[in-house]
């Protein structure tokens, strides 16, 4: 069974304003990239299919959808002890990761305006989604006292560059496990609407079709470009960006399993719907994706989070660094080890299916 763990009590920056978690590799990261190498993409063998994208962005089907409605407009103190530390927790790192990708849509739409205009117009629809769905977060944590001051993550969160190939991947895998996620927990609520105890939920289904949006917006960007997909190095890429994202999911939902419960869903079910959908509408943008049928796959995902939450305790213990160190080293051993037999599993060519899912 899931291990519940307790959630921190919120740290303080000043009053009202909630101190950033600690960075870690699991925290949502901030992006940047090679603009110069972004701006010279040629999307001329996809440009079809991107422009009827930026047309439906252009469309804004949400813009009147991220509205406070009478419903938030209440007090939200009767929501106390683990639910309200694990629904803080759970809306500060949607906010995060919500603005890491306003930031990086924005930053991408001002470096490519001027000489790949299709590109830096989406990049700047997609922004425009991305900073309502921080904004509608944040006013959500205000509902409990808190808020995050997100002009001062941007001057202090570490920048991690990845190159635009890793960037489209990756980018591409958040939106379309986003969309996941949220469709998932909305679809739950609605049919047991007891646990629906804040009114945020409701708005997920119009929310994760701009998610979906996005990721199609990706997929068809990755597929305007053969060398990200139509060679080994993209496969084994591929494989490799779809094991980190379902590993780092399955740690982040285990670590948070409180929060599930909390709203009437069983953690490790979750986890592992949110990562059978994510696979399967990947192969409509990957040439290859993860066989999640495969005995071992979740118990392999599973242990790296026992792994994780070793490594976690002994960060905790008050011994000296260099005993920490050599405390660290099976556990590390172990997360690469299950990491390196997920890798290694035959894979399921998409390419051979593409006709049928696309
Ligand atoms: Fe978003
Ligand atoms: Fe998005």
């Amino acid at each position: 069974m899931v291990k519940s763990l307790e959630t921190p009590e919120p740290q303080m920056l000043k009053p009202g304003i909630k101190a950033p978690v600690q960075e870690t590799l699991l925290t949502p990261r901030f992006y940047t990239t090679d603009f110069a190498a972004m701006e010279k993409l040629d999307i001329s063998a996809n440009e079809t299919e991107l422009l009827a994208i930026v047309e439906e962005l252009r469309a804004d089907y949400n813009r009147h959808h991220f509205v406070r409605d009478d419903e938030f407009k209440q007090c939200w103190d009767g929501i106390q002890g683990e639910t309200r530390r694990s629904f803080i927790d759970f809306l500060e790192r949607s906010c995060t990761s919500e603005f890491s990708g306003f930031l990086l849509f924005k930053e991408l739409s001002r470096r490519l305006k001027e000489k790949n205009p299709i590109l830096a117009e989406a990049f700047q629809l997609m922004a425009r989604d991305e900073a309502r769905h921080a904004g509608f977060l944040n006013k959500s944590m205000a509902d409990f006292n808190l808020s995050l001051d997100l002009s001062y993550l941007t001057k202090n969160r570490t920048y991690t560059f990845f190159p635009p190939e890793w960037i489209i991947y990756t980018v591409y895998l958040s939106e379309k496990i986003g969309y996941w996620r949220y469709i998932l927990m909305y679809r739950h609520l609605q049919k047991n609407p007891q646990y629906q105890f804040y009114p945020l939920f409701r708005k997920f289904e119009s929310w994760c079709q701009d998610e979906n949006r996005h990721g199609d917006f990706f997929k068809a960007l990755l597929r305007s470009q053969p060398k990200l997909w139509q060679n080994w190095k993209a496969r084994l890429w591929v494989r490799f960006f779809l094991l980190t994202v379902f590993v780092t999911h399955t740690i982040t939902v285990f670590e948070r399993a409180s929060f599930y419960q909390s709203i009437g869903i069983h953690p490790r079910k979750y986890n592992q719907q949110v990562i059978r959908e994510t696979n399967n509408t990947a192969a409509r943008a990957f040439p290859l994706i993860l066989d999640t049928n495969h005995p071992e796959f979740f118990w392999r995902l599973e242990q790296c989070f026992e792994n994780n939450q070793k490594l976690a305790e002994i960060n905790k213990s008050d011994r000296s660094k260099f005993v920490k160190f050599w405390l660290k080293v099976p556990a590390i051993a172990a997360i690469i080890w299950h990491m390196l037999r997920i890798y290694l599993v035959k894979p399921i060519n998409a390419e051979l299916t593409r006709e049928t899912v696309l």
